[in-house]
C-alpha cells in the first residue's frame, strides 16, 4: 500500500450532521507501511448528491490540485453553503512519488445557517393553565422541595406520505430529551450541553426520517432545568437558576417529501403541555419519577389526558449555534461488581469504579407505591455511604412503581460521580451507566507495571468523569464548574488520551466569552456563582489552552479567536504590575493549590506564569503574523524573567520559598539564567530526596515534576514519585483503592482517615496531569518544540524505575504515532510509529550506539533512517515516516 487516507473529519468531527460554520474545515489522516511515505498534493472536490431522493451529483467544489502535505483543516473554498444540505467531499492525494493514493470520501451537512430558517418559537409552561405538581409521597423525598418537575410537551401533526427526509432542530433552556411517536430520539444526554447562554445556545441536529410514518405524528420533549434554571456551583444565595427561572425548549422538526415540498413544525402555540411520570429532575439533586402518574401514550398520537395549551414565550430565537463538538452520550454499561444487603429491603452495590453517571434499575415485583431510593457515593465510611463530601448535591434518586411486573428506572436528567450506590425499598438488577462527551478515546499507554497501570486507568476515569458538557473540576458534590486552571492542567494530558479539539475549542469560547472589559478572565466558564478575576494559572487557561490546541490539533481558528483575549490578559495583569512581579489584582490566588506542606510564595508563582502567558502570547503573535506584537511580548517576556530573577532567585540557584513547585516553575518555564539551571535543579533532587521521594507539589506543581526532573537528568527521582505509595503519592492512593484521581493528596489517609467534608472530591483530575509525562518520556512521544500537530516528532523513551517495558500510540491529527520500549536481559528493543509526513528524531537510549541493529543489520543502512549520531543517552535517529523496531545494547540502569 502506498498511502492510505483515513479520519476524514469536517470541523474536527467526523461525518457532522449540523455544522453552521459558513467556511468548514476539512481533515484527513494518512497511514503506509511505506517508509518515507508523504503526501505531495491533494484535491478536494464536493457534490450535493440527494442520495434520499435519487438525484445525480452535482460537483460544487473543486479545489484543483494543491501541492501540499497536509490535510489539516482546510477551510471550504467553495461556493457559499446552502441551509440544512448534505455535502458529500471526497479528497485525492499523491504520494511522494507521484502515486496516487486510494481516494476517501464522507459527508457533512450544514445546520440552519439563516435567522429566517427558523420559524420556532420558545414555549414553557403557562403558569395558569397548570399548578404545580406535588412531588410523590409528601416532602420527606430528599431534595423533592427543590426540584420542580420538567416539562413534558406534545404536538400532533399528519403526514400524507412517508418523507424522504427528515431533520429536527432542537434546544432548550434547561436539558431536554426529543421524542418522536414514543421513542426517544438519538442518544444524546443532556442536551443541549452548557455554554454562556445568554451568549450562545447550542442547538442539536437528528435525523428522525425512520421516526416519521404518513398519518398522524407525535413530536414531544421533556425538558428539566439543567444547568438553566437548576442547581449548579455551591453560591448559597443562588445555587439555581442562574440564567433563568423556568425551563422552555424550542424545536423545529423540516420534513422533505420526493417532490421536494416541505412540511415545517415547529414550537408554537399549537403544543401542549401536561403531567407526567417525572415529578422532579435536578442535575446535582437527583431525579424523582413516580411511575403511577405515568400517562400512557403522552408522547404518541391519539389523546393525552390532562395537556393544555402552552405559553409562548419569545418569537426570537435567541444566540443559536450548532452543537460543534462530541455530544455526551452513554459510553460504557458498568454491572454492579458486588451487593450487600446492609439490612432488610437495603442493598448496596458496588461498581468496582469510580464513575460518572446514573443507575439503571430493573425492579421486578414491586407492588404500586413502593417507593425506592437510590444513593450514591464515592467511598464507604463504616461499610455505609460515606455523602457528606457531597455537601449540597443531594445525589438522590427516587422511583415509585406502578405495580408492573417489570419496571425500568433510569434516570436521565441528573448525574451522579460515585461507585456505590444504596438502593432502599425494593431490591433489583442494577447497571451504572457510564456517560461523558464521547471524544474518541484513541490513545493508551501502557506498561509492565501493575501499579502504574492503575494509575493510567484512573487517570482515563478522571477525564471521563470530568468532561461532562465542560471541564468540570469534580462530578458528585454541588460545584461541576469549569475551573480554568484544572482545565489547562490536564489538557496536555487529556490530548493524548483522546480527540479533544473540538471540545475544547467550544469550551474557550466560554472562557473568552468570560472575560471582562479590564482583560481579566474569570476562575470559571462558563460564569457562575464565581464573577470575579482570576487567578494566576487559573486566568492563564485563556492563553494556554487555545495556544496547546494549536501545537496539538494545528488550530489556527482556535488561536486567532483567543488572541484578543490573550493580550488584554497580560495587559491587565501588566497595567496593575508595572514592576513585572505579579503581585496585584491576582484574584483569590490560589497558589499551588493543595500542595502538601510546602507552600510556594504567591508572588513566585503568579510571576511565574505571568512570564510564561506573556511568551506564548509572542509566540502565537509571530504564528499569526504580528511581528511588531511578538518583539513588544518578547521584549516584555524578558523583562519578567530578569524582574523573576531579581526579586526571587539567589546567586546560589535557590529560589524563593524553596519548595518542588518554586523549582519546578522555574526550571520548567525556562526563567533562569543559564549558569544557574544546574544549581536550580539540585536544590529541586536534594528537596525530593530529604524527603525520601515524596513529592509536595499541588495542582501547579504537579504536571511539571515529571518533565523537569527527566529533562535535567534525574529521571530517576521522576521514576521514584511514581513508584512511591507512600503518603503522599499515586500511589498511595492505589494502595487505599483508588480508581480515580483523588482531589487532595489526603483525600483518606491511614492516620486521619477522611479529609475535611467540606471539599474532598475523590475524582479531580489535576493530579492526574502526570498522564502527559508517562506518554511523554515514559513512553517517549512527544513534539520538536516549534513543531505543529507532530509534524516533527520528538521520541525519546526513558527506561527506568522497575518498569521493563513501556509503550504508548496516539492518533494524532496527521496519523497514527507510537513508540515504546521493552527491556530483557543486557538487550533493549525500542519500536516507533511515524505517520506520513512526519519524521522524527528518535532518542534510542543504550549503552553502546554502535549496537544498534535493525533485523540485524546497522541502523544507518536502513531505509527511511535519515542520520544517526552519539547523543548523552544513546545513539540519535533521525526518521522518516514508517513503522520502525530496533535492538541494541540495553542503557545502564540508573541507580538512585
Ligand atoms: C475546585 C477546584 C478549583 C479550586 C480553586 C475548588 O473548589 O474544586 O478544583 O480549581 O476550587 O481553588
Amino acid at each position: 500500500m502506498s498511502l492510505r487516507i483515513y479520519g476524514l473529519q469536517a470541523e474536527q468531527l467526523a461525518e457532522p450532521l449540523g455544522v453552521d460554520r459558513p467556511r468548514p474545515r476539512l481533515s484527513w489522516k494518512l497511514d503506509s507501511d511505506r517508509r518515507g511515505a508523504a503526501q505531495s498534493a491533494y484535491r478536494i472536490t464536493a457534490a450535493l448528491r440527494r442520495d434520499d431522493l435519487g438525484e445525480p451529483g452535482r460537483l460544487v467544489w473543486d479545489s484543483g490540485r494543491r501541492e501540499s502535505g497536509d490535510g489539516l483543516l482546510v477551510a471550504w473554498d467553495g461556493p457559499v453553503l446552502q441551509s440544512a444540505t448534505r455535502y458529500h467531499w471526497r479528497v485525492e492525494a499523491w504520494d511522494e512519488t507521484g502515486a496516487p493514493a486510494e481516494p476517501a470520501q464522507s459527508w457533512f451537512e450544514t445546520a440552519l445557517l439563516h435567522r429566517a430558517d427558523w420559524a420556532a418559537a420558545w414555549i414553557g409552561r403557562d403558569p395558569a393553565e397548570l399548578p404545580p405538581v406535588d412531588p410523590p409521597g409528601g416532602d420527606d423525598v430528599a431534595g423533592a422541595d427543590l426540584v420542580p418537575p420538567p416539562l413534558h410537551l406534545r404536538r400532533s401533526f399528519e403526514l400524507d406520505r412517508p418523507p424522504v427526509r427528515a431533520r429536527l432542530y432542537a434546544t432548550a433552556r434547561g436539558i431536554y430529551e426529543p421524542r418522536l411517536n414514543g421513542a426517544r430520539v438519538g442518544d444524546r444526554e443532556l442536551a443541549p450541553g452548557w455554554t454562556e447562554y445568554h451568549r450562545r445556545l447550542q442547538y442539536q441536529t437528528y435525523d428522525v426520517t425512520g421516526h416519521l410514518r404518513p398519518g398522524p405524528n407525535v413530536l414531544a420533549a421533556v425538558v428539566a432545568d439543567g444547568w438553566w434554571s437548576g442547581y449548579v456551583g455551591f453560591d448559597p444565595r443562588r445555587a439555581a437558576r442562574h440564567y433563568g427561572d423556568d425551563p422552555a425548549f424550542l424545536a423545529q422538526l423540516v420534513v422533505e417529501h420526493a417532490d421536494g415540498s416541505r412540511q415545517v413544525v415547529a414550537t408554537d402555540a399549537a403544543w401542549t403541555e401536561g403531567p407526567g411520570a417525572i415529578a422532579g429532575a435536578d442535575l446535582l439533586m437527583g431525579q424523582i419519577v413516580d411511575a403511577r402518574r405515568h400517562v400512557p401514550g403522552w408522547d404518541e398520537p391519539g389523546p393525552a389526558d390532562g395537556f393544555r395549551p402552552v405559553a409562548v414565550l419569545d418569537a426570537e430565537p435567541g444566540p443559536l449555534v450548532a452543537e460543534p463538538d462530541h455530544p455526551v452520550r452513554v459510553t460504557e454499561q458498568l454491572p454492579a461488581a458486588a451487593v450487600q444487603c446492609r439490612a432488610p429491603g437495603r442493598y448496596i452495590a458496588d461498581f468496582g469504579q469510580n464513575l460518572v453517571g446514573r443507575v439503571r434499575l430493573t425492579l421486578r415485583g414491586a407492588p404500586a407505591g413502593q417507593r425506592v431510593t437510590v444513593r450514591h457515593a464515592e467511598m464507604l465510611a463504616g461499610g455505609e455511604l460515606y455523602t457528606a463530601n457531597l455537601r449540597r448535591a443531594a445525589a438522590t434518586d427516587v422511583y415509585v412503581a406502578a405495580g408492573d411486573p417489570v419496571e425500568v428506572f433510569e434516570p436521565r436528567f441528573t448525574t451522579h460521580g460515585f461507585r456505590y450506590a444504596e438502593i432502599d425499598g425494593h431490591p433489583g438488577d442494577v447497571v451504572a451507566q457510564v456517560l461523558h462527551n464521547d471524544t474518541p478515546f484513541t490513545g493508551r499507554f501502557e506498561c509492565s507495571d501493575p501499579v502504574t497501570n492503575r494509575l493510567y486507568d484512573n487517570i482515563r476515569w478522571g477525564q471521563r468523569g470530568n468532561f461532562v458538557a465542560v471541564p468540570t473540576d469534580c462530578p458528585q458534590r454541588d460545584e461541576r464548574l469549569g475551573w480554568l486552571a484544572d482545565a489547562q492542567i490536564f489538557a496536555p494530558t487529556a490530548g493524548r488520551n483522546a480527540d479533544i479539539a473540538a471540545f475544547f475549542a467550544r469550551w474557550m469560547r466560554d472562557v473568552v466569552d468570560g472575560q471582562d472589559d479590564g482583560g481579566a478572565f474569570r476562575d470559571v466558564a462558563p460564569v457562575v456563582t464565581l464573577d470575579r478575576e482570576a487567578a494566576p494559572a487559573w486566568g492563564d487557561a485563556g492563553v494556554i489552552i487555545p495556544w496547546y490546541l494549536w501545537r496539538t490539533y494545528g488550530d489556527r481558528q482556535a488561536l486567532e479567536h483567543a488572541y484578543p483575549a490573550m493580550k488584554a490578559w497580560i495587559a491587565h495583569v501588566r497595567r496593575h504590575n508595572p514592576d513585572l512581579r505579579w503581585r496585584r489584582r491576582a484574584g483569590s490566588t490560589y497558589g499551588d493549590w493543595l500542595q502538601i506542606g510546602a507552600d510556594t510564595p504567591r508572588e513566585v508563582l503568579a510571576t511565574a506564569y505571568f512570564a510564561r502567558s506573556t511568551a506564548i502570547v509572542a509566540d502565537v503573535a509571530a504564528v499569526l503574523g504580528h511581528a511588531a506584537e511578538a518583539a513588544e511580548h518578547r521584549a516584555l517576556h524578558t523583562a519578567i524573567r530578569q524582574a523573576f530573577v531579581d526579586s526571587y532567585v539567589s546567586a546560589d540557584g535557590t529560589v524563593a520559598g524553596e519548595t518542588q513547585t518554586a523549582y519546578l516553575l522555574a526550571l520548567g518555564f525556562g526563567l533562569l539564567p543559564e549558569d544557574l539551571v544546574a544549581a536550580a535543579a539540585e536544590h529541586l533532587a536534594a528537596d525530593i530526596e530529604r524527603r525520601g521521594h515524596r513529592l509536595t507539589t499541588g495542582f501547579v506543581g504537579v504536571p511539571l515534576l515529571g518533565p523537569v526532573l527527566t529533562g535535567h537528568g534525574r529521571p530517576d527521582l521522576a521514576y521514584a514519585l511514581l513508584h512511591q505509595d507512600a503518603f503522599p503519592s499515586w500511589g498511595y492512593s492505589i494502595r487505599h483503592g483508588a480508581t480515580t484521581i483523588w482531589e487532595r493528596w489526603d483525600g483518606w489517609t491511614e492516620h486521619d482517615g477522611f479529609q475535611a467534608d467540606a471539599m474532598n472530591s475523590f475524582n479531580h483530575y489535576s493530579l492526574g496531569s502526570i498522564g502527559d509525562w508517562l506518554f511523554g518520556r515514559v513512553a517517549g512521544i512527544d513534539q520538536a518544540p516549534g513543531s505543529v500537530a507532530y509534524r516533527e516528532l520528538l521520541l525519546r523513551p526513558t527506561p527506568g524505575g522497575r518498569l521493563t517495558w513501556a509503550r504508548a500510540e496516539q492518533d494524532t491529527a496527521r496519523g497514527r504515532v507510537a513508540c515504546g520500549w521493552a527491556v530483557t536481559d543486557d538487550r533493549i528493543t525500542v519500536t516507533a510509529t511515524v505517520p506520513p509526513g512526519s519524521t522524527a528524531v528518535l532518542e534510542l537510549p543504550t549503552a553502546d550506539p554502535a549496537s544498534v541493529r535493525e533485523d540485524d543489520r546497522p541502523v544507518d543502512t536502513q531505509p527511511g533512517v535519515l542520520r544517526a549520531g552519539p547523543s548523552p543517552s544513546g545513539l540519535t535517529v533521525g526518521l522518516t515516516s514508517g513503522r520502525y523496531t530496533f535492538t541494541a545494547a540495553a542503557p545502564l540502569r540508573e541507580t538512585s
